[in-house]
This record gives C-alpha cells, sequence and structure tokens, in this order.
C-alpha cells in the first residue's frame, strides 16, 4: 500500500474521487492525512465522510510562505508518503517544498497545460474560443501550474459553454484522471522526473 498525503483548500471533491477508488480497492493506496489551508471547507466534511486525518493549516497565520510551507513539511515528512496529492490546492509553494517533494508531489489543473495556467482556467479557455480543454496531471515544481506532464484528459468546449459548465464537465474527467495517475504512479508505472 502507497502512502498518499491530499492537500486541498475548497469543495474536495477530487479528494472524495482519490478517497472512494482507494476504499473501493481501484487504487492500492492509503490516505494518511488531509491537510486544508483554509478551516471550514466542504472538503474537511469529505475528509470526515471518510474517516480520514485531517488538519487545517491556515496560511494566513503565518508571516511569510517559508514559514507556512515549513509548517507543512512538519505535518507531511514524518508519515514518510510515496506521494503528495495536490487536489484544488490554491497555494503557490516555495521551492524548498517543492525540493523537499521532489518527485513525490503531483497537481491536478483544469486545463490542457501549458495552456490556459492560473486561477482562472475555465473563464481563460472561453475567452480564448478555445475547441477543446480539460485536465491535466502534472508533477509539481516552484513555477505556477509548471513542471512535467504525466497526462491528460480533454474535454470538448461548446459555444454554449459558460464558466460553470465547462468547470462541470471538466471535473468529471478530473475524478476518472487523477485516480487513475495514483493507480499508475502506485504500479511504478509513472517515472519521476
Ligand atoms: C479542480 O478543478 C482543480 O483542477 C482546480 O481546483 C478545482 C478543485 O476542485 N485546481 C486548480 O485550479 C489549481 N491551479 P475540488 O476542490 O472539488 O477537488
Amino acid at each position: 500500500m502507497k502512502k498518499i498525503v491530499v492537500l486541498i483548500s475548497g469543495g474536495g471533491s477530487n479528494l472524495e474521487a482519490i478517497a472512494k477508488a482507494c476504499q473501493i480497492g481501484n487504487v492500492p493506496a492509503t490516505i494518511e492525512l488531509v491537510i486544508s489551508n483554509q478551516p471550514n471547507v466542504k472538503g474537511l466534511d469529505r475528509a470526515k465522510k471518510f474517516h480520514l486525518m485531517s488538519k487545517v493549516i491556515e496560511h494566513q497565520k503565518f508571516n511569510s510562505r517559508d514559514k507556512f510551507d515549513q509548517a507543512l513539511l512538519n505535518q507531511i515528512l514524518p508519515i514518510e508518503p510515496d506521494l503528495v496529492v495536490l487536489a484544488g490546492f490554491m497555494r503557490i509553494l516555495s521551492k524548498d517544498f517543492t525540493d523537499a517533494l521532489s518527485g513525490k508531489l503531483i497537481n491536478i489543473h483544469p486545463s490542457l497545460l501549458p495552456d490556459f495556467p492560473g486561477a482562472h482556467a475555465h473563464r481563460d479557455a472561453i475567452a480564448a474560443r478555445a475547441s477543446k480543454s480539460g485536465c491535466t496531471v502534472h508533477f509539481v515544481d516552484s513555477g505556477m501550474d509548471s513542471g512535467p506532464i504525466i497526462m491528460q484528459k480533454e474535454v470538448e468546449v461548446l459555444s454554449s459553454d459558460d464558466e460553470d459548465s465547462l468547470a462541470e464537465k471538466v471535473k468529471k474527467q478530473e475524478h476518472i484522471l487523477y485516480p487513475q495517475v495514483i493507480d499508475l504512479f502506485s504500479a511504478g508505472e509513472i517515472e519521476s522526473p
């Protein structure tokens, strides 16, 4: 069994998809800890629903990015996780953090990277009249939504789509893609960069 730590900031629908896949045995891994940088988010309720250990580490309570990142590492490193999974975790991480977890830190982003990085991927895809969008799982480095791409899934963008309908379509694919990538990683079929 591989050991996973999941970092969230909000809804946690990807956390739920991964937790389900682990619970029913589709992914040979256990979620050892969920960390949220925001209190009172739905993702924490979802963690509870799956009886997962969770912690809140609020970034606002630290006076620098480095101190917040170190507090995260203090929780994560003793677990000796095989994989740290960013699932809607909306903070940029320092180089010290990404270096400490090099090859074990992955993120999901709601676009076909390198197109539309940043916090408004769906808005940007629609504004650019893209005919396709999707989601990307990638290894994380200290850049914004950068780092080697592992796998992507496409969706069609219709002229009738708005941000919400596109987000919903992409999330459906994320919930398939993320457990699939974690399964492949657990089987040793994804090489770390
Ligand atoms: C997901 O769509 C994920 O791709 C996105 O946040 C959403 C989180 O949803 N992440 C980013 O935009 C990272 N740049 P969830 O909390 O329901 O899993």
